[in-house]
């Protein structure tokens, strides 16, 4: 089935209207009814709206058998059919992902209103929209009786059992003495993002044990629609489903609040999860703000969104808007730029990471995605490429959300090319490094390929000479990637200290250096001469010695010549030093070529302070407390501001918690500072901070 055919002059628009009607109903079959499907919701949405459009155009090809005039989804023979008191609908969704979506609808609910510019604003409730399914919970004097799928919206599926399981889900409300005899709440159930990481994780531990039947999930919503439709209560209670409350389906005998957010509140009240990223705002001016606040934090909610829903808050006003097919005039979806495409693979490239860790790439046709134009994304390692089975040639699902590499997720298997291999790193190597040529190796019980080759590997020199110089090592100023390239490529660079040997007359020498980007390198290095033990231990690119590591080394043992002589067992004794890091060091420094770099650097003049090891007296009043930085501060860099609360103590913790002790929080600060608030942290600004550190 060919899904991107669009309309050729050989094709009619009718013709097209009823291929369009047929690949819906397949996908839409897959996708609600067998929640496998075989196409991301974004490219549903596009075929979707072609067919719209048509119709929009040709009211005469409108059918009424058209996906577009009915909610589709057939009953599974397992469950019992369920008939909806009161039909659950969908929203129409506004796919300008830019602020004009919201002003069009702000616009459209005024002139069905039939207001004029002297009119006040409109009040809206906004609401985040959630990637997971919908579910009508029916409760009877309190007491949940009853959860539905929403199915074709009139008839779905009772699933109370597996409903049931979910803990966050009360079984009798709150005040359940005063409930009325009848309602149904409705909302989504949905897997938070860290739960939907770990459920793949314990997926994939079942295949390697040999399990048949088991798989891995492609997304976070499929997860929660195969765990919400199983058959099998007892599975469902394994997979970690969460929900939230937005909606109201039959009631008896109770006064519904007159506006959707008081609604909201109400459920809250009963015991009902609901979203804290909520709001009322006003008119178009409001929608803008909090479709752009939310979409800068987007990235930090533990769960997905595609969008934000607004809801007309007046419930009287929404009665007067009514309805158009199924959809309320008096609530949208407006979406955000997608974090999932469909693009297909040309190939995969090999790369050498630092510790000659080999990483498979897929190189895609460039396809736009999260924000950018997206043509590398990572495939982590043999075991994935196996698990996802990608395939050259194929078409594959990538996600790029927020600053995280770009990943393929999954393979559109009906849309494999004949012909297709498995893809072996080892058979496309050869068992050779690409770069250098030396043997490839994976230890026991390993997921990563290796170069064997060290630091006689050019990828892995040139990675290790970026970590070197990288901000939080050495700190070189004027190093960057471009350079290192140059630099080893020409020949001019083989080992660490080399570096410092550099002239500023060999510099210019390189093409495209001029005299006073060389003078600033040079300059750089002799800067990053004076440096502290921590971060010269942490330049050296021990492997599995973060810059953590590298300062509780340097603090427990206070001399490089004491931690070059250290026994596994004096390792060991370092704070949160176990077998592995301690093996890692021990080796590291035991070979000669390694003590011969370290010494090569000192004799090339870099120095640190060196303590007796009997550890810094310096004052701690910050011991054992956790510190969550956000924002821009006045005058002190994020880095600045955690080496001062590490040094008198602390420690620094990328996410608020229950157990975060204080938010540092400067111009701009995000969700983190929302976070805090919620959960009644202490908020300090600079000035805080400082009165907190010793003089
Ligand atoms: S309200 C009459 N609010 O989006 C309005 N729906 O096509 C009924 N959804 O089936 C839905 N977040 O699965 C509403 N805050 C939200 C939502 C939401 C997600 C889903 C829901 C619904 C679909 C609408």
């Amino acid at each position: 089935m060919s899904v991107h055919s669009k309309s050729s002059s050989a094709q009619s628009v009718a013709e097209r209207a009823a291929e369009l009607r047929d690949q819906l109903h397949h996908h839409a079959h897959r996708y609600y009814v067998l929640d496998d499907p075989e196409l991301p919701d974004v490219e549903y949405d596009k075929l979707f709206e072609e067919l719209q459009a048509i119709e929009a155009e040709h009211p005469d090809l409108l059918t009424t058998d058209s996906p577009t005039q009915r909610i589709i989804g057939k009953v599974l023979d397992g469950f019992t059919p369920v008939r909806h008191a009161v039909p659950m609908l969908s929203i129409r969704t506004e796919t300008d992902t830019e602020a004009s979506g919201a002003v069009a609808f702000d616009a459209r609910v005024r002139r069905e209103l039939e207001l004029d510019e002297s009119d006040p604003p409109i009040e809206y409730a906004a609401e985040l929209k959630f990637d997971g399914l919908a579910i009508n919970l029916r409760y009877e004097h309190g007491v949940l009786v009853q959860a539905a799928t929403r199915g074709n919206g009139e008839t779905g599926e009772d699933v109370t059992q597996n409903i049931r399981t979910i803990a966050q889900i009360p079984l009798r409300l709150r005040g359940a003495e005063l409930a009325p005899p009848v309602i149904e709440v409705r909302g989504e159930v949905y897997i938070r993002r860290d739960d939907f990481d770990s459920l793949n994780e314990r997926q994939r531990e079942l295949i390697a044990k040999g399990a048949k039947n088991e798989k891995t999930f492609v997304n976070p919503r499929n997860a929660a629609a195969g765990a919400v439709r199983q058959l099998d209560p007892a599975i469902a209670a394994k997979r970690p489903l969460s929900f939230f409350a937005y909606g109201l389906g039959a009631v008896q005998d109770w006064t519904i609040p007159p506006t959707h957010s008081g609604l909201v509140d109400a459920l809250q009240a009963m015991g009902m999860p609901v979203s804290v990223e909520r709001a009322v705002v006003h008119g178009a001016d409001g929608l803008v703000e909090f479709h752009r606040r939310v979409g800068a934090k987007r990235d930090d909610l533990p769960f997905d969104i595609d969008g934000v829903v607004y809801k007309v808050n007046d419930r009287a006003l929404q009665q007067r808007l009514g309805f158009v097919s199924r959809e309320p005039r008096w609530a949208v979806a407006h979406k955000y730029t997608a974090q999932e495409q469909m693009t297909r693979l040309l190939g995969i490239d090999i790369q050498v990471g630092r510790t000659g860790k080999l990483t498979p790439v897929a190189k895609l046709e460039p396809v736009f995605v999260g924000g950018t134009t997206v043509s590398n994304a990572t495939l982590h390692n043999q075991d994935e490429i196996d698990r996802k089975d990608v395939r050259i040639g194929d078409t594959v699902i990538v996600r790029r959300a927020g600053d995280v590499i770009p990943e393929v997720v999954g393979v559109v298997a009906d849309k494999r090319p004949p012909d297709t291999q498995a893809f072996s790193i080892v058979a496309k190597l050869q068992s050779k490094c690409p770069v250098c040529g030396s043997e490839i190796t994976r230890e026991e019980g390993e997921v990563d390929w290796r170069c064997s080759g060290g630091l006689f590997c050019a990828a892995q020199r040139k990675q290790a000479m970026l970590h070197f110089a990288s901000r939080r090592a050495m700190d070189v100023e004027g190093l960057g990637d471009k350079l290192v390239d140059q630099l080893v490529d020409s020949g001019l660079i083989r080992t660490l200290p080399e570096l410092y040997k550099l002239g500023v007359a060999k510099l210019v020498a390189l093409e495209r250096m001029a005299e006073k980007s060389a003078q600033n390198l040079v300059d750089g290095l002799e800067r990053s001469k004076k440096t502290t033990l921590g971060r010269f231990l942490f330049a050296l690119g021990i492997r599995h010695v973060g810059e953590t590591t590298a300062k509780d080394l340097a603090k427990h043992f206070g001399s490089l010549d004491r931690i070059l002589d250290a026994s596994v067992e004096q390792l060991l004794e370092v704070n949160d030093v176990g077998p592995v890091v301690a093996q890692s060091i021990h080796t590291f420094f035991a070979q000669p070529h390694n003590r011969e770099v370290v010494e090569q650097l000192r004799a090339c003049g870099i120095t640190w302070e060196e303590h007796d090891g009997t550890a810094d007296n310096a004052p701690k009043p910050l011991a054992g407390k956790t510190f969550v930085l956000t924002g821009t501060l006045p005058t002190l860099s994020r880095d600045d501001a955690k080496d001062l609360i590490e040094a008198a103590g602390g420690k620094v913790s990328g996410s608020v918690s229950k157990k975060t002790h204080y938010v540092v929080a400067g111009a701009e600060a995000g969700s983190k500072l929302d976070k805090a608030q919620e959960l009644g942290v202490v908020i300090l600004d600079e000035e805080g901070l400082k009165a907190l550190l010793p003089p």
